[in-house]
């Protein structure tokens, strides 16, 4: 707890669900909702995966009696992907069944590229069966136009970030302003949609260029979520409030934070310097 203290309490709200919820109680206060994630990935056994399962499933009834604003997000690894897919397609199907029967809605990651297509493939198949779920598309991987087609086609929800994972440029662009361009392209391609999906960046460029294509569509702005990750702008999520956007965090906690805190620090120098200065204030 101490390390976890000192390094990651910026991004990770706590260890357990429980100390979750009083941040989540702060954000629901201020209007904005939040996306609750469990942390974990590629688990080492179906045990875990079923650990992690049975995890999930209790959050639904831990939202909704602390009558939270809350949605929940997964990672398919963490539910057997990576070892095998039928058992992770029971487990998510089982959270989803959890999920419903609370109104809720549980939102799948995209991890690295060796599990895109089975997540892709994941997703399509359980919401044959049930809608109560969405997934999140990568600027950065050149296949994404396509699978935002796919899922548009039918009906899926789409949580739209740039990607966290270090890829090849075979597949990915790695240039900063072709996955910009790319981030803008599929923006569009989302609003134009007609059904609500979440814009999840800190980039104000590419939040200013969402609402401003919006605008000239006249696409009404409770259309629009906008999500960012719990410790990054607090004082933005309250100004896209205050002009009237849907603002949604994402609030990790566990104990298996360091692979998500790892990919913090990589993505921005000042993520860094926050952490050290923690350290050794
Ligand atoms: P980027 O890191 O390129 O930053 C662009 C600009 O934003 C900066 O130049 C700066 O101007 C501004 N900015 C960024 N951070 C700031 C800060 N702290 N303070 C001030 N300005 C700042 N990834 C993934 O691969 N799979 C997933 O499932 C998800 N899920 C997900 C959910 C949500 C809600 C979010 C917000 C993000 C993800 N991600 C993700 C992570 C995502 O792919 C990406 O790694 C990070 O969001 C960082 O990228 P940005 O879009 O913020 O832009």
């Amino acid at each position: 707890m101490q390390l976890l203290t000192l390094m990651a309490r910026r991004f990770v709200a706590g260890e357990s669900a429980e100390a979750a919820v009083s941040a989540i109680k702060r954000l629901n206060k201020r209007r904005i909702s939040t996306t609750l994630d469990y942390l974990g990935e590629e688990c080492h056994t179906l045990a875990q995966a079923a650990e992690a399962t049975r995890e999930i499933r209790r959050l639904f009834k831990l939202i909704a009696d602390n009558g939270l604003d809350s949605n929940v997000s997964v990672k398919a690894t963490q539910l057997g992907l990576n070892l095998d897919p039928s058992r992770a397609r029971e487990n998510v199907l089982s959270i989803l069944e959890e999920a419903a029967k609370y109104r809720n809605f549980v939102r799948i990651d995209m991890e690295g590229s060796p599990y895109t297509q089975m997540t892709l493939d994941l997703f399509h198949d359980v919401f044959r069966t049930r809608d109560n779920v969405g997934i999140v598309i990568q600027s950065y991987l050149r296949r994404s136009k396509a699978d935002i087609e796919g899922l548009l086609a039918v009906g899926g929800r789409v949580r739209l970030c740039k990607g966290a994972y270090k890829e090849p440029v075979t597949i990915a662009f790695v240039k900063k302003e072709e996955v910009n361009d790319s981030y803008d392209q599929l923006t569009r391609m989302l609003l134009n949609s007609g059904l609500r999906h979440a814009i999840a960046t800190h980039d104000d460029v590419r939040i200013e260029n969402a609402i401003r294509y919006a605008a000239k569509k006249g696409i009404p702005k409770d259309r629009l979520e906008f999500q960012m990750l719990y410790g990054l702008r607090s004082k933005r999520w309250s100004e896209l409030v205050a002009q009237g956007y849907r603002v949604r965090i994402y609030v990790p906690y566990g104990t298996h934070w360091f692979p998500y805190f790892y990919r913090r620090l990589r993505e921005r120098k000042e993520n860094m310097m926050f952490v050290l200065r923690n350290l050794f204030s």
